[in-house]
């Protein structure tokens, strides 16, 4: 059988994100977040689901460390609550919520297990929500305020930071409400999104004058290529221009990486109205040096004009999804080669998240039976250890999730985990994955003759 290995050192992980794991969303001090505010609101999560004990990883973070250090995983991608830190969003520090991920990186650490942190993933302080949130160019301050306590306080224990996840999150949950804070107002989203890159870039420089020892801070942010259903053919072309470079990647790597926003957004927002303020100096802080990329990659798309897309159903909403206008582990390829010619990012590469989720109506046994997430998550390899070859210097990957939890406005009902969550029980069961994964681990690669 072929064998594809890895670069030596290569950092095998899993992901996951405070909203989606920790739940004690009302224990030890820790204030309400969007996420917290906008699922209660009733329609706005598939069935109901609410994420106040999600998988309990506050009481339960022992256990998950223990699971992944019998798998061999090498690092751990979490994120910090800001309102488990600053409930109010900004003032006074809740100790307890620090205590939390001290004792949490601790354990991490004591089991050689690499912490990979998040700053901020989907979930602001309903506090600062109210003052505007990212559409108030406060918060700027707001931000750093908080990005200084996490880099006072595990600044050097924590060895890969990302101050952001997947800022079209933000974009996403004011123009089209699909996620908190759930607003549809794409004026006010460019805004916000403006903001947030001016926040990324100034924690880059306030991280710099830490001068921390070993830490690299870097930006992660999700790519799915769009590619036109017939190449040549006016409308598809346009729609897949459209979705990359106005409503997709375009928007964050154009100004993270080359400078200030591309022509066609430009143009985009002028024509229409929805020009950010954009004060002087904004796009050279934005485009500061930062060590790494996060790439979370899950597929790509293929845009038919004449068939617009299909209104996805109810259950599928929610983040990430398979159907037939995908093209799937071959996108990675493209996309990390298109990172390396049309953005020049000469950076190393960690791909943060890429998973595959089964749906909640399954039973048990065929959930834990997940051939379905194998297949999908070798084929992934296979192109990534293709594109290692290319000479792209990728250092780790990270699967999600370790294990199931609750899928933003889908709720519990997609389950992306290697461990299934029994969300009565809070038990966690491997699934065939979960196996299959610690064998990746402990081979450091992968061998098969599927892919010749
Ligand atoms: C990504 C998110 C992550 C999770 C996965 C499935 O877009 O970053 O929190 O929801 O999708």
């Amino acid at each position: 059988m072929k064998k594809y290995e890895f670069p030596k050192n290569f950092l095998w992980g899993v992901a996951t994100a405070a909203a989606q794991v920790e739940g004690a969303a009302y224990e030890d001090g820790r204030g309400p977040s969007i996420w917290d505010a906008f699922s209660h609101i009733p329609g706005k999560i598939l069935n109901g689901d609410l994420p106040d004990v999600a998988c309990d990883q506050y009481h339960l973070y022992e256990e998950d460390i223990r699971r992944m250090k019998e798998m061999g995983i090498k690092s751990y991608r979490f994120s910090f609550s800001w309102s488990r830190i600053l409930p109010e969003g900004t003032g006074e520090i809740n100790e307890a919520g620090l205590d939390y991920y001290r004792r949490m990186i601790t354990c991490l650490r004591e089991n050689g297990i690499v912490p990979n942190a998040t700053m901020y993933h989907w979930d602001l302080p309903y506090a600062l929500q109210v003052k505007g949130g990212f559409g108030n160019r406060d918060i700027i301050k707001w931000f750093l305020e908080y990005a200084e306590i996490l880099l006072d306080n595990f600044g050097d224990m924590v060895d890969i930071w990302a101050t952001f996840n997947e800022p079209i999150a933000v974009y996403v949950g004011h123009a089209n409400g699909f996620f908190a804070p759930g607003l549809k107002d794409e004026k006010y989203a460019r805004q916000c999104i403006h903001n947030l890159m001016v926040c990324h870039g100034e924690t880059v420089k306030l991280f710099r004058k830490k001068q921390l020892k070993s830490a690299k801070i870097g930006i992660v942010v999700d790519v799915w290529p769009h590619k036109p259903a017939h190449p040549g053919r006016e409308n598809d072309e346009q729609m897949a221009l459209y979705k990359n470079e106005i409503a997709g990647y375009g928007m964050f790597l154009h100004p993270l990486f080359l400078g200030g926003y591309s022509e066609i957004l430009m143009k985009y927002m002028k024509e229409n109205d929805l020009m950010p303020r954009i004060e002087e100096g904004d796009f050279d802080t934005m485009c500061q040096k930062v060590d790494f990329y996060g790439l979370n990659f899950y597929n790509g798309l293929i845009d038919d004009a004449e068939k617009p897309e299909k209104k996805r159903r109810r259950e599928k909403q929610g983040g990430n999804f398979q159907d037939t206008r995908e093209y799937h582990q071959e996108a990675l390829w493209d996309v990390l080669h298109m990172l390396k010619e049309k953005y020049k990012i000469n950076v190393p590469i960690y791909l943060t998240e890429n998973g595959y989720c089964t749906e909640g109506e399954a039973d048990r046994e065929t959930m834990l039976d997940d051939q379905v997430r194998i297949d999908y998550l070798e084929k992934i390899l296979y192109w990534l250890n293709r594109s290692i070859q290319d000479g792209i210097d990728v250092r780790g990957y990270y699967v999600w999730s370790l294990l199931d939890n609750f899928e933003w406005s889908g709720g519990f009902y997609k389950r992306f985990g290697l461990f299934y969550t029994g969300y009565e029980t809070l038990e966690r069961i491997p699934k065939k994955s979960a196996g299959w994964y610690a064998d990746v681990i402990r081979n450091n690669g992968i061998e098969t003759d599927k892919f010749d």
